[in-house]
């Protein structure tokens, strides 16, 4: 299985299948007797509208595992689906799972561990914007520059890729979350209204811009009014969204920019010719694209379906491992004997 554990969606890939699970990375417990009520689709309907005794959490919080328990529980409960609906025969599958660029030794060996106790046989670990390059089909392994920027919900992940391996990178751990975030005080500050997560992500995918729009998409947006607590109406356009997630967009910019900046001139040459690729979900933000080759005067192409490039990349190198394995990301355990 290749598998995408992101923080906002977590998807698995079973080998001649193709994805089979794709879901967001939320579980619901109830908190009386320790056992899980939901996870995924059916979780992220409660967030935001449990009672006290049913917690919905997110266990991955910027792209790494905050809560260790509750992602084992919820890679178990996708691994076992997967077999449940007889995708998969092999009770105890070999997994390749993606980890940020520059996780921690800590960060990467919970990933590990925490797929074993799911139920894995074997843990390959690769890093996401590789990931995202093979899935979206770069020729990673030639004496190129091929330039990767995989915006998620927790992290952006920018990375200059040649011959198989990472020469610069850069990871930022704010994406998609924070542009809700960035909504949501926008409202706070310039309507009075207190939004919830859910439907400041839903009017980021609906109307948000990260560029002006000469004729301003327009949508309605309800919350509670912070004076009188009552409910409240009003009217939002993507301008004002977009001035909202203006920092934001810049730090991805800033991100992209210095990477470029520390690459050497040959790889640079070749990314100016073959462009630099989006992917992620935040690729799909109306008018990223534009806004980064605008400023970096190179051009930028999205992945073909940018949410799931990570997940079919995991699969990609789980169906040729012996020609890919050198792309793999080496494994605690590695170090743990070479040390
Ligand atoms: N059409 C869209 N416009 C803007 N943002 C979008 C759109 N569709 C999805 N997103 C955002 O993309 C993010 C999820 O992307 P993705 O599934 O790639 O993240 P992830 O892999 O779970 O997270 P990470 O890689 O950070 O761990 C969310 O923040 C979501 O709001
Ligand atoms: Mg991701």
């Amino acid at each position: 299985m290749g598998i995408d554990l992101g923080t906002a969606n977590t998807l698995v890939y079973v080998r001649d299948r193709g994805i089979v699970i794709d879901e967001p990375s939320v579980v619901a417990i109830n908190t009386r007797n320790d056992q899980i009520i939901a996870v995924g689709i059916e979780a992220q309907r409660m967030v935001g509208k449990s009672p006290a005794h049913i917690a919905v959490s997110r266990p991955l919080v910027d792209g790494v595992i905050s809560d260790f328990e509750v992602t084992e529980r919820m890679l178990r409960h996708f691994i076992e689906k997967v077999h449940r609906e007889g995708f998969s025969i092999i009770p105890r599958p070999r997994i390749v799972i993606g980890i940020p660029l520059g996780v921690t030794e800590v960060e990467r060996k919970a990933v590990e561990d925490a797929s074993i106790s799911a139920g894995a046989r074997e843990v390959f670990l690769i890093e996401e914007p590789m990931a995202a390059a093979i899935g979206a089909r770069l020729p990673i392994q030639d004496a190129s520059g091929n330039m990767i920027v995989d915006i998620g919900g927790g992290t952006t992940e920018i990375a200059v890729i040649s011959l198989g391996g990472v020469v610069t990178w850069k990871s930022l751990r704010m994406a998609g979350d924070r542009m809700d975030q960035d909504i949501i005080q926008y409202a706070r500050e310039h309507f009075n209204i207190l939004l919830g997560e859910r439907t400041a992500e839903t009017i980021k995918k609906k109307i948000a811009s990260a560029i002006d729009l000469p004729e301003p998409l327009e949508s309605k947006i309800r919350g509670r009014d912070l004076i009188s607590g009552l409910p409240k109406e009003v009217s939002i356009n993507s301008n004002q969204i977009r001035e909202a997630i203006n920092r934001s967009l810049r730090a991805i910019l800033e991100g992209v920019k210095s990477t470029i900046e520390n690459t050497p001139p040959e790889l640079v040459a070749d990314i100016y010719s073959r462009g630099i690729v989006l992917s992620g979900g935040g690729a799909l933000l109306r008018g990223l694209d534009r806004l980064i080759s605008d400023e970096t005067k190179i051009p930028v192409h999205i992945s073909d379906d940018p949410l799931t490039a990570v997940a079919r990349g995991a699969g990609i190198i789980l169906e040729d491992l012996e020609n890919l394995k050198d792309v793999l990301s080496p494994s605690t355990k590695d170090n743990a004997l070479s040390n």
